[in-house]
């Protein structure tokens, strides 16, 4: 039986000095010059570590160009990736792919591992390519490169075929059919995050999905909440290649309490494995909330029974003065997070209210950059922050006192 997040634990759900994140500074140094970057993935080695490329670190980014209307990048979103020596200043690439090789309509997040000089990128593709009306069916797929480096920078070449990986079945995942029904919200099937387990040495990856069913199967209580069903998502590798995955049942569920479990990932630390995701304070079931955050469980096994850290799950969550500042966390394996700012300054209006007001407040509103980083002790059953501030858009490699060592020094880390 997967672990839950229960209604219970989330009354636990609290914001406190621990977990509540400053209110961002402004103005910000921008990843990017012309474009909206928000869900970051940094390279990362098989072991969870960011990796250092004959001294580059690499991100990938989900981007649009700035003059899209910032609420309307989903429907257009692309990959691109920036290199750094520093892991602070960013230097931007390429679109990820060549234009038409990627599968879908629009690209959305992702993970990317390198080994042995290659990279392999798991990404979702939403919609289908060329459709005249936008859809959301959501497919798991991937694709492989060569990564090569020059003094002057980081790009790919070799492109493997795109390959669908993953497609939600019915049985063990929610497929679009079954999120159709009425009463039903949208289903989610997306986000692969890759990592090998070092107990068992597998290939895995993580997704955000739902339970299977529809609401009207579903049995927890209330009823009223049966169409809340996220859940996080396991698939292990077949094959050496990684281009061939099958479906393990989902590890952690919130029927009844959440709808999207978003960008799953973990970090393991005194073997233990901490499973991390984001979602909206807009996704929770009704009669539970939580704030726009990054939420943790730990559980000494993969598969096994996942609790959730300080009590309610609640490991960061925005400022009570500006909720919808910053989304899309990912904590990296020395306890920095990373992040993007998005609805800044909002007055206490919600980000369902951004859609209605003039398109000059929700342009000057959003951030479409990295945030400023900041780093989580994590200790048994809790987390707590420790670096509130951290430089905007910093992605380290090692611990933060030796890259500001080097950093003085002119060094990458
Ligand atoms: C979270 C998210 C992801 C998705 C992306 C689409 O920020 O909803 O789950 O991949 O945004 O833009």
């Amino acid at each position: 039986m997967a672990s839950q997040w229960t209604r219970a634990q989330t009354r636990d759900i609290k914001i406190t000095i621990d977990n509540e994140a400053p209110e961002i500074q402004f103005p910000v140094q921008l990843t990017a010059e012309d474009l909206w970057i928000w869900d970051t993935w940094p390279l990362l080695d098989e072991d969870g570590s960011v990796s250092v490329i004959n001294g580059w670190k690499i991100i990938f980014a989900l981007s649009t160009p700035k003059t899209v209307l910032p609420g309307k990048r989903h429907d257009i979103a692309r990959i691109f990736y920036f290199y750094s020596r520093d892991g602070l200043n960013w230097i931007q690439g390429r679109q990820l792919f060549p234009e038409g090789h990627s599968l879908g309509s629009r690209e959305w997040a992702g993970s990317a591992m390198h080994s042995n000089g290659q990279v392999y990128i798991f990404y979702t593709a939403s919609g289908r390519k060329n459709e005249t009306q936008l859809t959301f069916e959501q497919r798991i797929v991937m694709t492989a490169a060569f990564i090569r480096t020059t003094f002057n920078g980081v790009y790919f070449t070799d492109w493997k075929p795109h390959k669908v990986i993953l497609e939600p079945d019915g049985i063990l995942y929610q497929n679009q059919e079954q999120g159709l029904q009425p009463g039903n919200i949208p289903y989610t099937f997306r986000d692969p995050w890759f990592f090998r387990d070092k107990k068992d040495g597998n290939a895995y990856l993580l997704f955000e999905a739902n339970t299977p069913g529809t609401a009207q199967q579903r049995k927890c209580e209330p009823v009223e909440a049966r169409a809340f069903s996220g859940a996080v998502g396991l698939a292990v590798a077949t094959n050496p290649n990684l281009t061939q995955w099958k479906f393990l049942p989902h590890i952690f569920n919130a029927d009844c309490v959440n709808q999207e479990l978003e960008r799953p990932h973990f970090v393991f630390k005194d073997n233990l494995y901490y499973l991390f995701i984001n979602t909206h304070v807009s996704k929770f079931a009704p009669g539970v909330t939580g704030p726009d955050g990054l939420y943790g469980f730990v559980s000494n096994s993969l598969t096994g029974n996942y609790t959730p850290l300080n009590l309610g799950g609640l490991v960061t969550a925005n400022p009570i003065s500006d909720a919808f500042q910053a989304y899309s966390w990912v904590v990296l394996q020395n306890g920095t997070i990373i992040s993007f700012i998005n609805f800044f300054h909002l007055s206490g209006l919600t980000e369902a209210d951004i859609g209605s007001k003039p398109e000059s407040f929700q342009f000057s509103h959003f951030g479409g950059t990295l945030a400023p980083a900041l780093q989580i002790n994590i200790n048994g059953n809790s987390t707590k922050l420790i670096n509130r501030n951290l430089e905007d858009g910093l992605v380290i490699a090692g611990g933060y006192d030796e890259w500001r060592r080097k950093h003085a020094l002119g060094i990458g880390d």
